[in-house]
């Protein structure tokens, strides 16, 4: 609600467009806006509405009661529909995954699936591969895969868009693109903040299943994939596909060698500092609803490698993790060093890092004579490029730019379900393996950047995490 309620701002929603909302509550157009207002206050700063405001985006608001397990139910939603005759009829199941199938079924057999049907279905698509081919196989039974808007927000964010600019609209970086000029790749999305409210979801879940499956797995086919032959959706897909099928596949040997699991422990109970933002917290295991003595991993450290000619033997890290130093997503690209250095001292490789939040945007770091004395050894410097700056009138959220998309029928940033299916077979021995091994996660202390066995991970190569560098 808060991405439609920008797009409305920006005076982005189709004129004439309207939002139903859906729940079993018993609510009507006037009280759901109410709860509605009520709840924007929640919403930070500038992208709060006004009264002013929100009266006028309120007036595009409708309220339907629903069951969804029962057929009648859908018979009024189709009466609501069929009476707005409108061209474009999106679907977003803000529910719980396991209604996905059952709901999907029921818009099927109410009619309510034709073309002008875009359904919108968001992770957790599934917990493995078999779960995920099941709901797959549903949807596709009700609708046919161009209608189905499979989400991954990271692929919203504006740096990745740059991502795909730089890579395809700029010739400068392609023939350097390569392991011949590539020594490595890392990805990160850390976090600052604990579970929260979320311990019963995410200690069933798992940051290998919350984060890397989807989100870091979508980044690594944006940065590996070869150029599409066109900008659109099924030629990016098909590359990104290629990108998955790729990748080194795991085994049980693999996972003890070149996989870390962890869990957070907060201050105070001899986790170590365990500081999370300078505040005492607590570790995983004495969060709110999370289960006595759960196992789940709370950050995953892994390395892997695509297996193609242009990639063959560059190591690609991933990694994320709860309560972690920072709220940091990054990708950072280290290029070889030079091959014969006539310089003082010893010079570390040019670095380009494609910044996905807090702030987001692209920086260059290079090396430069400072100018002063001969002998002297050069000085790193950077080109930023401060994207924020440059397009500050033009630049949407993630979600805000997804939930265009989906209306104007624009798939080039969503997931198709071969694309899924494959993350999920790469992702499944690393679920076997652990499933097996007794050992547990690592402990890490709330506010660092997670088990040391991470920065051991990647020493192995040479190599260091960007915050260690
Ligand atoms: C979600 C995960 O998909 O992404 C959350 O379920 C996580 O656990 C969130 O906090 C991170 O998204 P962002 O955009 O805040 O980095």
């Amino acid at each position: 609600m808060p991405a439609l309620f920008q797009a409305f701002r920006h005076g982005k929603l189709p004129e004439g467009g309207r939002i139903l909302a859906v729940s079993r509550q018993d609510l009507n157009d006037d009280s759901y806006r109410e709860w509605l207002q009520e709840r924007s206050h929640e919403v930070e700063g500038a992208k709060r509405p006004s009264d002013d405001e929100f009266a006028r985006f309120g007036a595009l608001l409708h309220y339907l009661r629903m069951d969804l397990s029962q057929p009648t139910d859908y018979e009024q939603l189709k009466g609501w529909l069929d009476e707005r005759d409108a061209d474009v009829v999106v679907m977003y199941l803000a529910t719980s995954p396991d209604l996905f199938t059952a709901v999907c079924t029921q818009l099927g057999n109410a009619g309510l699936n034709g073309p002008k049907v875009r359904v919108v279905l968001e992770k957790p698509l599934g917990r493995d591969l078999a779960s995920a081919q099941e709901i797959n196989r549903v949807v596709r039974s009700v609708f046919r895969e161009e209608q189905a808007f499979r989400i991954d927000h990271y692929l919203g964010k504006p740096s990745v868009q740059n991502l795909m600019a730089l890579r395809f609209g700029n010739a400068l970086f392609e023939p350097l693109w390569r392991r011949e000029c590539i020594a490595n790749i890392q990805i990160t999305l850390a976090e600052g903040i604990g579970v929260g409210t979320r311990g019963d979801f995410y200690s069933r879940t798992g940051a290998l299943r919350d984060m890397i499956q989807n989100h870091a797995l979508q980044l690594l086919t944006m940065v590996a994939m070869e150029p599409p032959s066109r900008n659109t959706a099924d030629a990016i897909r098909d590359e990104k596909l290629k990108v998955l099928r790729s990748l080194k596949p795991f085994t049980a040997e693999s996972v003890a060698r070149d996989v870390v699991r962890g869990q957070y422990r907060g201050s105070g109970n001899g986790g170590g500092s365990g500081s999370g933002g300078g505040q005492k917290v607590p570790g995983f295991l004495e969060e709110a609803n999370v289960p006595a003595g759960s196992r789940t991993e709370t950050f995953v450290a892994l390395r892997t490698e695509v297996e193609s000619w242009r990639w063959a033997g560059v190591p690609f890290y991933l990694r994320t993790g709860k309560r972690l130093a920072n709220r940091d997503a990054q990708i950072v690209v280290t290029f070889r060093p030079t091959p014969h250095n006539i310089f003082a001292g010893v010079n570390p490789p040019n670095k380009l890092v494609i910044k996905l939040q807090p702030e987001d945007g692209l920086e260059l770091h290079l090396l430069a004579a400072k100018g002063s004395a001969q002998g002297e050894a050069l000085a790193p410097v950077s080109l930023d490029l401060d994207f924020d700056k440059a397009f500050a009138e033009n630049r949407v959220g993630a979600y805000e730019r997804l939930l265009l998309d989906v209306i104007a029928g624009r798939l080039n940033l969503f997931v198709r379900s071969d694309e899924q299916e494959e993350a999920w077979r790469w992702v499944e021995p690393i679920l076997e393996a652990w499933q097996a091994d007794d050992a547990g996660p690592r402990p890490y202390a709330a506010g660092t950047w997670g088990p040391a066995a991470a920065s051991a991970l990647v020493a192995r190569d040479g190599a260091a995490w960007d915050e260690e560098q």
